[in-house]
């Protein structure tokens, strides 16, 4: 039997800086405090994959590149990006089920040879809501979505979802609890939501289902972030 993951192991930092010094600051702060160090865009384009190594020594690596193209393309970026062997690596559910299958194919073909990598398939931005669909084309409600698209991406062989925390219930529910739930939008009570729609407190993300909790800002931007991120592990840990 797997054993329950710990305060710690749930909690998933993003990195979202743009320079190897702030990254460093914050990692050496938050080190034995965090299960994982999330890179995305912007500090991955300023900094490149020897990075990513390098950080890797402070908690392991969720690579937040949400990768969305022909599937041709995005099997290829995984082959190069797979060598690094961070913890999570993630696509766009949305780049449709031939792409999330060669994408899966890439990462299975890693773990096969000794890699621990796991995929995630992002279902719908948190930043989205029922207005910012709708004005995509899209009327179908954020959670149905998000619902449909998790179903997709675990029959095409993805290991997980990125979701919003108030839809990881449903796709513990219905995907399995084996499926991981990643979730972003994670506002401690008092916080400013900023640009996330659709937000949840760690403790109600944790209630909801959630495997991992990504959290940002306010931990990032707070004036103690290994303050901010110990409150968050309270907050957590009677959960
Ligand atoms: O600062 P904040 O806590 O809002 O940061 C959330 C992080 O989660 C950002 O790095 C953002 O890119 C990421 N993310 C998200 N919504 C998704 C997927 C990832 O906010 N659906």
């Amino acid at each position: 039997m797997t054993q329950p993951l710990t305060p710690t192991e749930r909690l998933v930092v993003a990195l979202d800086v743009s320079s190897r010094k702030e990254a460093l600051t914050l990692a050496r702060q938050l080190q034995g405090r965090v299960g994982m160090l999330k890179v995305g865009l912007e500090l991955f384009c300023a900094e490149g994959p020897g990075f990513v190594k390098e950080i890797q020594t402070f908690a392991p690596v969720f690579l937040d590149l949400k990768l969305h193209d022909i599937p041709n393309t995005v099997r290829r970026a995984l082959e190069t990006l797979l060598p690094l062997d961070v913890r999570l690596i993630n696509i766009h559910a949305q780049g449709g089920p031939t792409m999330i299958e060669a994408a899966a194919e890439a990462v299975q073909a890693h773990r096969k040879g000794g890699g621990r990598t796991e995929l995630l398939a992002v279902t719908v931005l948190t930043s989205l809501d029922r207005e910012a669909l709708a004005r995509l084309g899209n009327t179908t409600e954020p959670g149905e979505l998000a619902l449909h698209l998790a179903r997709l991406a675990q029959e095409c062989g993805a290991d997980g979802v990125v979701c919003s925390a108030q839809e990881a219930e449903l796709v513990r529910t219905v995907c399995g609890k084996d499926f991981h739930r990643l979730t972003p939008g994670i506002r401690p009570k008092g916080a400013s939501a900023q640009d996330q729609a659709r937000i949840l407190t760690p403790a109600q993300a944790l209630h909801n289902g959630a495997t991992w909790l990504v959290v940002g800002r306010p931990i990032t931007q707070a004036p103690d972030p290994a303050a901010a991120a110990d409150a968050i592990l309270a907050e957590i840990a009677v959960c």
